[in-house]
């Protein structure tokens, strides 16, 4: 394009006083000229002087595009000759595909799962693994409200203390505590967590083997990169959370999943004989079903991972609520070969978004996972941290949680009324004596995924069982109802709304 045919081709494009600065329009249509090659490589631009004119508008206008044109790499000035289309324009950046040129391919059969994006060449625009792992998504839109399970009743939490901390903290600037984490987090945090963990888990620790994380997901993915390659097998828990099984997923894992009886993960003679890498379990309280791995069980796992050197990842999301007895020890209060790592979070016994966690890793790992998780993500939040520790000290953590016990279990008390006066013994409850949860299992014929979408009709979030299987089409049929986060009150409203789902089927 010569100069007083792009000065044309500008001047039909520019529209005065449609609200867009001249400015914007001018930048936006010299990057399309230069992107389509209408403008190729080397080709002269007007002078500003001359493009002003021609245009009709002010020269510092010009002046300014063509600099930030420049900044950008399009064009480049040489001293007494003009300005010039630059050489390589970074049009594999800046003009990637727009959002209408990268297709879906219709929606995926998992709820809330959205299709996979493809290239104007008919290429899937994901990798495999990522292909994978959209299409697998579990996660929910919705996260608030009847009956949302793993969701704690975030309106409980201490607000005012919180709010006293942050104040405390942000009252003079502290360097220290804004710049990234030096690698495992603030030692106040991981010593208040040691005393907290060994009197209410029986975790058996040093604040040295602790490393603060942004919660489980982390934790688990920090510890599969650090002690697994990809290819490696996995024993996971059928059924288990569908959001550490994506993470296993991505990092390569083979994942082999193996049935839960009433004494938790039953590994058959086959599967004995051929050891994993790592292992997954919820001994405390399995999820999503309830079930408290026993201690033959405990024992069985420790002394055979102790003797195929495999690693037991516990993960302990949520046994602090426990109504009617005392929440159990941990599986790694009873290892004494140093091969579980204990993960757990803030996040059901303050709120998810937090996103604290910390994980629990034998002496000669600690090092390595500090580093690992410093390098990997970039750690910092250390004013939280710091907030948190002061928050454990002064004891808040401790009555929330108490408080929340109290208020949790009077909670699953209505749910069961709910359910009882509405189906009497038709639709049992799993679920044992504690969690945020209840799992209802359906009569034999009915879609547990089609009973969750028509639940969300009316405004009721529940998870369907059969999903947490690695085998969802011959997984019993059931619902996951969280009533933490549900009020008193609205629980038998809630229930009715549920049951009329249930019914309209
Ligand atoms: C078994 C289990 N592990 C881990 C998590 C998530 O933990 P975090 O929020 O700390 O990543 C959940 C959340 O529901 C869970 O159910």
């Amino acid at each position: 394009m010569r100069a007083s045919v792009l000065s044309d081709w500008l001047g039909q494009r520019l529209e005065r006083g449609n609200g867009q600065p001249i400015y914007r329009q001018l930048h936006r249509l010299l990057q399309q000229a230069i992107l389509s090659r209408e403008l190729p490589a080397g080709s002269k631009v007007p002078s500003s002087r001359l493009l002003a004119e021609e245009l009709g508008i002010g020269r510092n206008t010009v002046t300014q595009v063509y600099e930030q044109l420049a900044l950008e790499g399009y064009v480049s000035s040489a001293t007494g000759r003009g300005t010039f289309v630059a050489d390589s324009a970074p049009d594999e950046i800046v003009g990637a595909p727009d959002a209408s040129v990268l297709s879906a391919n219709g929606p995926s059969i998992l709820q809330g799962s959205p299709g996979l994006p493809m290239l104007p060449s008919g290429r899937r625009a994901l990798s495999e693994r990522g292909g994978r792992l959209i299409a697998g998504a579990g996660v929910s839109k919705r996260q608030w409200g009847a009956f949302m399970p793993g969701v704690p009743d975030v309106t409980r939490f201490p607000a005012r203390v919180w709010s006293r901390l942050h104040n405390k903290y942000w009252r003079r600037t502290r360097p220290d505590l804004l710049t990234y984490a030096p690698g495992g987090g603030l030692a106040s945090l991981r010593h208040a967590l040691t005393d907290y963990l060994r009197s209410s888990r029986s975790v058996r620790c040093t604040p040295g083997q602790i490393i603060i994380t942004t919660g489980i997901h982390q934790s688990i993915d920090l510890a599969v990169r650090l002690l697994s390659d990809p290819g490696d097998v996995i024993w996971t828990e059928d059924p288990c959370y569908w959001g550490v099984r994506s993470v296993l997923n991505v990092s390569g894992l083979q994942l082999r999943p193996i049935p839960v009886d009433a004494e938790g993960i039953a590994p058959s003679a086959d599967d004995l004989a051929q050891p994993p890498r790592l292992l997954l379990v919820t001994p405390s309280h399995q999820y999503p079903l309830g079930t408290v791995m026993s201690l033959a069980r405990r024992r069985m796992l420790l002394e055979y991972a102790r003797q195929n050197q495999c690693w037991i990842i516990e993960d302990d999301y949520d046994s602090e609520f426990r109504y009617g007895s005392r929440p159990l020890a941990s599986l790694q209060g009873l290892d004494t070969s140093g091969q579980v790592i204990y993960v757990g979070s803030f996040g059901k016994t303050l709120y998810p978004g937090l996103r604290v966690g910390y994980v629990v890793v034998p002496e000669a790992l600690a090092e390595s996972f500090a580093t690992a998780s410093a390098e990997l993500y970039r750690e910092g939040q250390l004013l939280q941290q710091a907030m948190l520790a002061e928050f454990i000290a002064e004891g808040h953590f401790t009555s929330h949680i108490r408080k929340m016990r109290t208020l949790y279990g009077q909670r699953r008390e209505a749910l069961l009324d709910a359910a009882t006066q509405r189906y009497g013994d038709a639709l049992p409850a799993l679920g044992g004596d504690a969690g945020l949860h209840l799992v209802m299992q359906l009569p034999d014929g009915y879609d547990d995924r089609v009973v969750a979408a028509a639940a969300l009709e009316r405004n009721i979030v529940v998870r369907p069982l059969s999903g947490y299987y690695a085998q969802p089409s011959t997984a019993p049929a059931g619902l996951l109802i969280g009533y933490a986060c549900v009020p008193d009150e609205e629980i038998a409203p809630a229930f009715g709304q549920l049951a009329l789902a249930i019914g309209d089927l």
